[in-house]
Order: C-alpha cells, then structure tokens, then sequence
C-alpha cells in the first residue's frame, strides 16, 4: 500500500469530473466526511468563511437542474446530459462575502472536499455554469436563501459514477514552472 506523497498523489490523480451519476444518495456519514475534510483547510485569517448547503429534497434538485440547464443554453454551452444534476448530491459551496482572500479559502476547502470523496470511491463535479449567468446565479441564491453579503463561490457535485470519463490531458509540470521570473522557462525542473 503507497502512503505518504505516492498515496495522496496516486488520490489526486485518480480523481476526475464525472457527469454520469448513478441513482444513490449519499449518506449522512460520507456527507459528514466531505465536509469534515473541508474545514480543515486554511483560510485568511482564519477567517473559515464557508458554508454548505446539501441539496437533498427530490423538488429541489430538479429546480437546480432547470436552472443549470436554462444557464448553459443562455451561455450557448455544448449541449449535455443534465440528469446527474437530480441523481448525485449536489453541495453549494458559500462564502460569507466575495473578499478575494475569503472566496480563495473556500476554493481550497472545495478541492478537500474532492480528495476525501475520492478517498471513498465516491465520484464529484465542480460546476460553475450557473454563476455564469447573473440570471441563472440569482435564482440559485433565492434557492438556498442566500443573503445580499453572502457569494456562491461553486456548485459541487457528489455521488457514484456511472461513466468511465477518458482521463483529461494534465499539462506538464515543467512547462509551468519558472525561475525567478516568468521569462526563465524550466530553470527549476
Ligand atoms: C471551477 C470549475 C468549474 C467547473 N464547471 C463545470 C461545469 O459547470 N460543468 C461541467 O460539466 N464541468 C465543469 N467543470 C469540470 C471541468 O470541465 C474539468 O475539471 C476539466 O475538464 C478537467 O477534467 P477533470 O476534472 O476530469 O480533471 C469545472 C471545473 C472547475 C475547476
């Protein structure tokens, strides 16, 4: 078994975006996971400015899907199956307002939250389509009773796969890291 670096690297890796989710709820204990797993992250200041809202209710999540579909039409996106919207566990992640450092903070909550559901063979979705469009963004907000300082900062998706995706080409380490300034390509590695 790898631990240490080859184990979290092996779980970063195997993890990728799926929208084909098969008809199974999550359950409390693995929400609790989910979300026990972000609030480890650091924050500015401390300042653990996130909240969680679970989308649980069946009424709910088709009014999610309706406006995540009407939101990729209106921005002329690929066409797509939207049913994993109703079938997976979608978790909106919240900020307590859009300060650059606090919407940071929860970003990096947001990717724990990833890691440990793929620590437990559970598939997820970042989705950022509905904060596309003003419209559709608003709607969301009204639908979890968000407040005027408050900010959507993702919709995130959680559940059991029901597609095998192709793996997405990862760029190369060594294209991407300069030294001392960005005209020094690959002086590192
Ligand atoms: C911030 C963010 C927003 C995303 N929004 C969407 C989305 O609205 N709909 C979607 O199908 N995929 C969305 N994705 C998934 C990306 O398409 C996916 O991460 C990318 O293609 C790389 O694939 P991988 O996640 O399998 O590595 C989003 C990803 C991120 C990080």
């Amino acid at each position: 078994m790898k631990t240490g670096y080859p184990a979290l690297y092996s779980l970063m890796r195997s993890r990728q975006s799926v929208r084909k989710f098969r008809e199974k709820k999550l359950t409390k204990g693995q929400i609790e996971k989910v979300i026990n797993a972000a609030v480890t992250a650091p924050s500015s200041l401390n300042s653990q400015p996130w909240k969680f809202v679970v989308l649980q209710d069946a009424a709910q999540k088709k009014g999610l899907r309706g406006v995540y579909t009407a939101a990729r039409v209106k921005l002329g996106l690929y066409a797509q199956d939207t049913s994993f919207v109703e079938k997976a566990t979608p978790i909106v992640v919240v900020c307590e307002d859009s300060d650059f450092g606090k919407m940071t903070s929860c970003a990096m909550a947001i990717q724990n939250m990833f890691l440990a559901a793929q620590s437990m063979g559970l598939a997820s979705l970042p989705s950022v389509t509905i904060l596309m469009d003003r419209e559709s963004e608003k709607l969301l907000g009204e639908m979890i009773g968000l407040s005027a300082r408050q900010k959507i900062v993702l919709v995130t998706f959680f559940g059991y796969a029901d597609e095998k995706p192709q793996r997405k080409p990862k760029k190369n380490a060594k294209s991407l890291v300069f030294g001392n300034s960005l005209k020094n390509l690959g002086k590192i590695l």
